[in-house]
């Protein structure tokens, strides 16, 4: 049996002729978004040199929204997609977000499974004309409660760290 490497996420910090090679291979067949000089930040987590997953954050009419996330089929199940959602939010939240937008269609396993725990919730931006049916977009507003219950999204380690230990020591 082939011997995976371990998985590491982080920011794609090089957008390099090898890291594109990869990108348009993991997307075969997927319409992605062209950011040309939106500010924005692709996330990867990688086996070796193998993508595993991938993902994307970029900032368009004044929001931060997170995109394009997808983990190959035999990484699935692992917490990459949390991971890569994470490490996308720690960054706009250091990037000074004070709210993090997406878009999806009701039901998507994506809005399911990596992004509703963490408190988003559905939003008609006040440019469009929706209701809660026809509505695609959602938000999380950026507060002291999130760290509270989630403290790895606090982009302070030291201080998610202290706040973790804490909570240990309650239960
Ligand atoms: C949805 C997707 C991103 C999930 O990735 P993943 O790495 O397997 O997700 P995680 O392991 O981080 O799981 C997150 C949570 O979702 C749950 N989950 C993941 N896949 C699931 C599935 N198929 N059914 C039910 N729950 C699922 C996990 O159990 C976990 O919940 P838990 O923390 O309560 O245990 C992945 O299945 C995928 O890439 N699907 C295709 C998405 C796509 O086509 N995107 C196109 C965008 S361009």
């Amino acid at each position: 049996m082939k011997q995976r490497s371990a998985i590491t996420i982080g920011k794609v910090e090089h957008e390099d002729a090898a890291w594109k090679a990869r990108f348009l291979v993991f997307y075969t067949g997927l319409r992605i978004r062209k950011l040309g000089r939106k500010p924005h930040a692709y996330f990867a987590a990688r086996s070796g040199e193998e993508l595993a997953g991938h993902s994307v954050v970029y900032f368009e009419k004044g929001r931060w929204v997170l995109d394009e996330l997808m983990v190959k089929a035999e990484f699935r199940e692992k917490g990459i997609a949390k991971g890569l959602t994470e490490a996308r939010i720690r960054h706009v939240i250091v990037n000074g977000a004070k709210e993090i937008w997406y878009a999806c269609e009701d039901g998507n396993l994506v809005t399911t499974c990596c992004h509703l725990r963490y408190g988003f919730e559905k939003i008609c931006p006040g440019s469009h004309h929706c209701t809660a049916a026809t509505a695609h977009w959602y938000r999380l507003k950026i507060t002291p409660a999130l760290f509270e219950k989630f403290p790895v999204l606090d982009p302070n380690p030291k201080i998610a760290a202290k706040k973790k230990r804490a909570t240990e020591g309650k239960t």
